[in-house]
């Protein structure tokens, strides 16, 4: 890589989104399935933790459904097992992620989608993904400490981006 290479790609500004594999997901046995995709993409990984969510982080991050007849179950099913929290980045990685995931009730999903390929009930969607770049940004600090994130520069990046 030259320094003009270096210098062009650094100007791109990179897109962060949140993404979660929900508890469905990860009972389901489909971490690798569903990180492979954005890997293989050529979306970047930088930050990824398992855990368990608490009521409150629950709450917060689907605060804006917090009127909606489904918040309870919603909350209830977040906090019911493990999920994985991933921060992925890239050049408009918010809206393509939200396209790799698919609609938000997996019988209309299109197939090649995530819900779409592997889900059948609205309730068990398997993924979370921001759905707008302030959301994103919101969802990013609220899940991840600024010092669990991971600033890298993969190697491939001269074959990703012109
Ligand atoms: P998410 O936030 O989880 O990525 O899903 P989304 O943007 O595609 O859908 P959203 O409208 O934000 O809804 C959040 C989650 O609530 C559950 N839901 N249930 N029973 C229902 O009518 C209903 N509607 C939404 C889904 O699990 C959805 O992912
Ligand atoms: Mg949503």
């Amino acid at each position: 890589m030259n320094e003009d290479n270096l210098i062009e790609f650094e100007e791109i500004a990179l897109e962060r989104t949140f993404l979660a594999i929900k508890p469905d997901g990860v009972q389901r046995g489909l971490v690798g399935e569903i990180i492979r995709r954005f890997e293989t993409k050529g979306f970047t990984l930088v930050g990824l933790k398992f855990m368990n969510v608490t009521r409150e982080l629950a709450e917060a991050h689907y605060d804006v459904h917090r009127e909606r007849p489904f918040f309870t179950g919603l909350v209830e099913f977040i906090i019911s097992s493990p999920v994985v929290a991933m921060v992925w980045e890239g050049d408009g990685v918010v809206a393509a992620a939200r396209k790799m995931i698919g609609a938000t009730n997996p019988l209309t999903s299109e197939p090649g989608t995530i819900r779409g390929d592997f889900g059948v009930s609205i309730g068990r969607n398997i993924i979370h993904g921001s759905d707008a770049i302030e959301t994103a940004q919101r969802e990013v600090s609220l899940w991840f400490k600024d010092e669990e994130l991971v600033t890298w520069k993969p190697q491939n990046t001269t074959w990703l981006y012109e």
